[in-house]
């Protein structure tokens, strides 16, 4: 079990302080959402933040969400600004047969990567590409916006798209993680964990109430009870 609080929620003016409270909380990875104005309506970081991230917590993980249609352009630019898990739309990639060449590339720089799922894709899509990728995004909101609901159909994506990354994994002992995003707050994620995600992401919940680490210390409850 991993929580991956997501930025997007902290206060841009303190954001180093808020992180370091949450590091302080018991934190080893950050979920970056990375915007594009154009694959959703949203803006938000650019490659320079994950730049500063590790400059500043060069032991802390800083995980990419790619909120974007540049795939190709993009990876290599957060690659390269070190970011040490990149996950990118399943709906923004022109060829869904180059993912696995991404997940070489990744690889060889270091860094893992994953593929993120819209609440309206098939996760039966992660079938060809349960092989390569480290870790499957499921969506639990349409992306765009922090603050919203947890879909209610979205256990029963988390049980199917565990499935199917099991039976696909390609050799026994290699493990895909699951990943949940949008939405996630004790209770909810205590739904995901049950329907089999390993990874939590949660913005407002986390930095949104005024009290991180103690935020931090209920999910963590909550997931560990
Ligand atoms: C949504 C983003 C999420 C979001 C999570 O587009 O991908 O990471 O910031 O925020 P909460 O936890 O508030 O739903
Ligand atoms: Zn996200």
């Amino acid at each position: 079990m991993l929580i991956a609080p997501s930025i997007l929620n902290a206060d841009n003016m303190f954001l180093g302080e808020q992180i370091q409270e949450a590091v302080d909380a018991g934190i080893t990875r950050f979920h970056i959402d990375v915007m594009d104005g154009h694959f959703v309506s949203n803006l938000s970081y650019g490659p320079q933040l994950v730049k500063d991230f590790k400059r500043h917590f060069p032991n802390v993980q800083a995980e990419v969400h790619l909120m974007g249609d540049k795939v190709n352009e993009m990876v290599p630019v957060f690659a390269d600004a070190g970011a040490d898990l990149i996950e990118f739309h399943y709906e923004a990639v022109e060829n869904p047969n180059q993912i696995g060449s991404w997940a070489d590339y990744l690889h060889r720089h270091g860094s893992r990567m994953g593929v993120a799922l819209n609440p309206s894709t098939d996760v039966k899509v992660l079938t060809k590409l349960a092989a390569k990728i480290d870790q499957a995004l499921i969506m639990t909101v349409f992306p765009g916006f922090g603050g919203q609901k947890f879909l209610p159909d979205s256990a029963e994506r988390i049980r199917a798209a565990k499935e199917v990354v099991d039976a696909h994994a390609s050799r026994p002992g290699r493990r895909v993680m699951i990943e949940v995003d949008g939405g996630i707050n004790a209770e909810t994620a205590k739904i995901a964990q049950a329907a089999g995600a390993d990874v939590f992401v949660a913005g407002s919940y986390i930095f949104g109430k005024g009290d991180i680490a103690g935020q931090v210390k209920e999910l963590t409850a909550a997931l560990t009870e």
